[in-house]
């Protein structure tokens, strides 16, 4: 039953489930995994406001229970500023020992607003698109990238409510389908409708995360993806905090090279490259994405000289016994802490003096080793790379970009797969640059099959598997000057300059 004239909803502050509280004289300490507080002096009312907070939700009329107004102020001030370190108790309409807490919210911003929608019996509801449920910490917890708090569902009845959310339903109807009173559910959806996890359907039975021409354009994981590879509305540990030194062993700066023949490649001297080389601005001006290819075969030596200037490991830095310091390389392209995580593995289809086959790149010997010879798989590779160009290109090779996920986890929290992205951004630029420059014909890829891949190259997906695709070949000598606009362009911004005859 909905009462006519519900009393306020019970909602109280309680410290978080990972918030410890270490009381030493006169002060106090609040420590979470991520931040720490002291408090002083902590004595008469809100050292009593503080271990009643550590016993569990303590609604503000019994916070305020027996304190002096003065007190009562200062216990206020307190909550306002250690907010980030308390959720709100949405409890139980229960009295006495009965009572009990119903859902758990908890700032996941500091600058998240707590406030509670105004729901009504006949409102019709419906869980955000953006919300999930995971377990975390051994409870069933809601979140969602558009709220900057985390729901946990901590009664069972509230749990099933939430279950009940995947359709559109009305809040009377919802009532009827869990153990709780009406005026509970109304307070548990007010409160999770006023985060912004549950929405009200709106005049025309349409939900704001389905209607709104913004919210329409992000994908579920990308906007979670968005949220927590960036610090604001994330609460955890965040960045080069080493979460598994001492429990799990770190993956090599240099991976272990596949058993397989091998060729050497060809080194060039840095006196061959300047004498030959393009300006880097030449470079970069002329640079375009080539999907068709001249009829002379790349070769080998091309290829050579391309992986010794994208890729190869050019020092190595080894760390002293009992050192902290990372084990980590330098390749010719930036990487983030010197992770250097990614590999190279290279399809050749058509290349003169080297055989067709699936090759791993290995960086430090500047040698290719052969993984697989399947023709069958070599052409699956291709085919979806092809495919990635709407069947235009059939490049000479592929280079296939895969990253060995655990040597960024291992050292980053939160950000280790979108640092890996990056590394792959950049990695693109220096292989287009450097194809630019040897006049061959280059082009990034958008996709690529990494479950595929991983059993071609004989990966095991969660350690290591592709994050790009770039496709390479000969140039055809009547391309056309990259840079030059085809029909239908303007030239914008474009220097009169004349590029150097050598383009
Ligand atoms: C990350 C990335 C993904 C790309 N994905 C594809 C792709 O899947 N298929 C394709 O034909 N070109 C792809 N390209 C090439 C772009 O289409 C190209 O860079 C863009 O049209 C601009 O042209 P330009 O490179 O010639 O200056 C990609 C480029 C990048 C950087």
């Amino acid at each position: 039953m909905m009462t006519e004239k519900a009393p306020p909803p019970r909602i109280a502050p309680v410290f978080r489930e990972d918030v410890r509280v270490a009381f030493d004289g006169e002060s106090a300490t609040l420590t979470s995994p991520v931040t720490s507080f002291t408090l002083r002096p902590v004595r008469g009312g809100i050292r009593t406001a503080l271990v009643r907070l550590t016993e569990g939700p303590a609604p503000m009329d019994e916070l305020f229970d027996g304190l002096l107004p003065a007190e009562q102020v200062q216990v206020q001030r307190f909550l306002d500023r250690a907010g980030h370190l308390l959720a709100h108790s949405v409890l139980s309409r229960d009295e006495g020992p009965k009572r009990r807490e119903l859902v758990r919210l908890e700032a996941v911003a500091r600058d998240g607003e707590h406030r509670l929608a105004p729901l009504g019996p006949d409102t019709t509801v419906r869980l955000s698109r953006f919300a999930f449920c995971r377990s975390r910490g051994g409870a069933l917890v809601l979140e969602s990238p558009l709220v900057k708090y985390r729901a946990v569902l901590v009664d069972g009845a509230a749990r099933d409510l939430v279950a009940e959310l995947g359709a559109p339903a009305t809040v009377a109807r919802l009532a009827q389908t869990v153990a709780l009173g009406g005026d509970e559910v109304l307070d548990v959806l007010g409160h999770l409708a006023g985060a912004g996890f549950v929405e009200p359907a709106d005049a025309d039975g349409a939900f704001v995360s389905d209607s709104d021409p913004t919210l329409r354009q992000w994908d579920f994981h990308d906007l979670l993806f968005h949220s927590r590879i960036r610090s604001g509305r994330y609460d955890e540990l965040f960045g080069a905090v080493y979460p598994y030194r001492g429990e799990i062993e770190p993956q090599p700066a240099v991976k272990p090279v596949p058993d397989g023949p091998v060729t050497e490649l060809y080194r060039p001297t840095l006196e061959e490259i300047e004498s030959r080389d393009p300006l880097l601005t030449t470079a970069l001006e002329t640079r375009r994405s080539i999907r068709s290819y001249g009829e002379r075969e790349l070769t080998v030596a091309e290829l050579g000289e391309f992986l010794y200037r994208v890729a190869r490991v050019r020092a190595h830095f080894t760390p002293g016994e009992g050192s902290d310091r990372d084990e980590v390389v330098s390749r010719p392209y930036p990487s983030g802490g010197q992770g250097y995580e990614l590999e190279l593995y290279v399809t050749v289809r058509r290349c003169a003096g080297l055989a067709a086959g699936i090759y791993y790149y290995d960086p430090v010997a500047h040698r290719l080793v052969l993984v697989n010879s399947d023709a069958v798989d070599r052409e699956s590779l291709f085919h979806v790379a092809s495919r990635a160009t709407g069947m235009e290109a059939r490049p000479d090779v592929l280079v296939t970009v895969t990253a060995r996920f655990q040597r960024m986890s291992w050292k980053y929290r939160a950000i280790a797969y979108a640092t890996t992205l990056r590394h792959t951004g950049v990695l693109y630029q220096t292989m287009y640059l450097v194809a630019t420059a040897l006049g061959l014909a280059p082009c990034g890829l958008g996709n690529g099959d990494a479950d595929m891949s991983a059993r071609v190259l004989g990966l095991d997906y969660l350690r290591e598997s592709s994050v790009g695709d770039f496709l390479l070949g000969s140039r055809s000598p009547g391309d056309s000057v990259a840079g030059e606009p085809e029909e239908g362009w303007r030239l914008l911004n474009s220097p009169e300059w004349s590029l150097p005859a050598d383009t």
